[in-house]
């Protein structure tokens, strides 16, 4: 894919869920002065559209219907972009538990994945974007300069996402949670369509026993020479 001369830097960070992907390419993207970009709460809209419309959630065409008939807007906030529809704004709702499960379900539907897809090129056509995801590097932006995949246990991302939770006042074991993650995990790793893969290219990380500001130095050296 030819990339447009005047386009400014793509990086991509892709990862299973927990991993600290977010918190990296949120980092990331304030330090190098680029706007964030959670593919995640694009899959979340979607299931936010089906879960209000009590849709099937296993059925293609009339997801696809349901997505053409709700424009999604995106609105550029700093460092990022938040979703609406119907000018009501999505940010709070899109993470309940209910809408986490119900968007790595209609994630594995090709509608919507065309759905994200465009969104989101459309988002990259100038760069000067962290995308942050599970096929940013491998399907969505394969041009970027920098992808870096981030891992971490299961048992360590658990805890991060119980805590996550249990600060939101969500009272839910940790058991539960990682039971949760390991389904989500093989959803993500196993479906036909851009399933979670390292992409060509990436480098590899594990978080599990580094914090935040590690990763975060580590990965502005990959970027810095594109700014
Ligand atoms: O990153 P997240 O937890 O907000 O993602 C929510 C769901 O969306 C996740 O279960 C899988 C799906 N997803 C995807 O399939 N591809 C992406 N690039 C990002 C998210």
């Amino acid at each position: 894919m030819a990339t447009d001369p005047g386009r400014r830097v793509i990086v991509t960070v892709d990862g299973p869920a927990g991993s600290g992907k977010s918190t990296l390419a949120k980092r990331l993207a304030r330090r190098a002065d680029l706007q964030y970009l959670e593919s995640g709460a694009f899959y979340r809209a979607a299931a936010w559209l089906a879960t209000r419309a009590e849709a099937d959630l296993t059925d293609p065409e009339w997801l696809a219907a349901l997505l053409a008939a709700n424009p999604l807007q995106v609105k550029p906030k700093k460092h990022g972009f938040y979703l609406a529809v119907a000018g009501r704004d999505l940010t709070q709702d899109l993470r309940l538990p209910q809408i986490s499960h119900n968007a790595s379900v209609v994630a594995q539907l090709r509608p919507v994945r065309q759905w994200v897809l465009s969104h989101l090129r459309a988002l990259g056509a100038t760069g000067g974007l962290v995308a942050e995801g599970r096929d940013m590097g491998s399907r969505v932006f394969p041009e970027a300069e920098v992808k870096i995949y981030l891992d971490a246990s299961l048992a360590e991302r658990a805890h991060r996402r119980w805590l996550e939770l249990q600060a939101q006042g969500n009272d839910i074991s940790e058991d539960q949670v990682r039971r949760d993650l390991a389904q989500r995990d093989r959803r993500d790793q196993e479906r036909q369509e851009d399933p979670l893969l390292v992409p060509e290219g990436a480098h590899v990380l594990d978080s599990t026993r580094s914090d935040p500001e590690q990763m975060e130095e580590i990965c502005f050296r990959l970027i810095q020479p594109y700014l």
